[in-house]
């Protein structure tokens, strides 16, 4: 039997959470690399929580990926064989392989990972697109101040650990959210955050808003939103005049469930009255700036300045369990896949 590459499929979409079922592994002969494309071998497969957007049918900033389509997804690698003049076997490079053994490509929907992204699981998480997230959207739109208070949900992730360590190094008071006595102890203990409050243990908004203010005595500057749901509707009524919101996922409500009372008037209320900058962003959109966020904050985590997690599941076959386990809060860290 010719060499095989593994990858998983969509082959349903979700009514609410996803399960197991919406996904089946395929195996399908190696591709051949044409003109000017490239055979990657994947070590590492990201799982993000956009993923979950991509299986419904909804348009969104990019379109749902079809039923019995492979899922899409970042990924690092190494060069097997090159049809490119700019790559050859051996190097390690980053591209959209899905959640995929191997990757086939044009060789210009490649990046040759710069010599900083060593492990090269960095190239998916600190110093990859959920790092620079967090670092874009901190500064770009949440236009920190040393003094002022930041608060952030999923604090231990990729995005939020980054966001809350960058913000503590500008001088702000920094308060996590996160599921779970140990990631709020990770959160203050390892990623240096001022407090971080479970959000299990606040069933109800007004519990978790009393419990913020308590943390928060000056009121919030800077709500990274990650998140939506509880946490939002808690967040408003705290928010300081001329506070912002870089608005960078709403995770809580993937599944399409609305799991808050929070209603379009009470928001544009809050809006008005405190004069709040609310900023949608898609990384995708900010590449640009990708060199100079390297340039900072590759030398901040070399240095130990700003620390990262990674989760890392053995196996394309378990990347369905690890991606419905990640959408719960089971990750602590980047959620990664390595291929074995
Ligand atoms: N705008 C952009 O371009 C962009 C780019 C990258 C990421 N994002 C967004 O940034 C956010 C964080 O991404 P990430 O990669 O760093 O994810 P992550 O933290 O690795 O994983 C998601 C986390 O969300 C939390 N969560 C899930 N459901 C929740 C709920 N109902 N209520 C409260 N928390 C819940 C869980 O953490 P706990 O266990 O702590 O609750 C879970 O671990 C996501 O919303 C993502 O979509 C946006």
């Amino acid at each position: 039997m010719s060499e095989q590459m593994h990858r998983i499929l969509l082959a349903s979409r979700p009514e609410g959470a996803p399960s197991l079922e919406n996904f089946r592994h395929d195996s399908c002969p190696m591709p051949d690399p044409g003109t000017d494309e490239v055979l990657v071998k994947a070590e590492y497969m990201s799982l993000d929580p956009y993923m979950r957007g991509r299986m419904s049918p909804s348009e969104s900033y990019v379109p749902p990926i079809e039923v019995g389509a492979p899922m899409q997804g970042g990924a690092v690698g190494e060069v097997l064989r090159s049809n490119h003049a700019d790559f050859a076997p051996g190097d390690k490079v980053y591209g959209m392989f899905g959640w995929a053994s191997h990757g086939c490509l044009p060789g210009s929907e490649l990046q040759k990972l710069a010599p900083a992204l060593q492990p090269s699981s960095l190239a998916l998480g600190a110093l990859g697109m959920p790092g620079f997230t967090g670092w874009h959207g901190l500064h770009a739109y949440g236009r920190p101040k040393a003094g002022e208070t930041l608060v952030v949900g999923a604090a231990t992730g990729p995005v939020g650990s980054m966001v809350g360590q960058l913000a503590k190094a500008a001088g702000l008071r920094v308060v996590g959210v996160a599921g779970g006595a140990e990631k709020c102890a990770l959160a203050v203990e390892s990623f240096g955050f001022d407090a971080c409050l479970d959000h299990r243990a606040y069933a109800q908004v007004d519990a978790l808003k009393a419990a913020l203010s308590e943390v928060c005595p000056k009121g919030i500057d800077i709500y990274f939103e990650n998140l939506g749901g509880k946490l939002l509707e808690a967040v408003l009524p705290l928010m300081n005049p001329m506070g912002r919101i870089p608005l960078c996922g709403m995770i809580a409500w993937y599944d399409g469930s609305p799991v808050s009372g929070l209603s379009a008037p009470d928001l544009w209320r809050a809006m008005l009255v405190k004069q709040l900058s609310v900023t949608g962003f898609i990384i995708a959109n900010h590449f640009d700036q990708y060199p100079a966020f390297l340039e900072e904050v590759g030398p901040m985590l070399a240095s130990g300045k700003i620390r990262f997690l990674e989760d890392v599941a053995e196996g394309l076959e378990n990347a369905p369990a690890a991606f419905l386990s990640m959408l719960k809060g089971g990750n602590t860290g980047k959620q990664l896949v390595k291929l074995t």
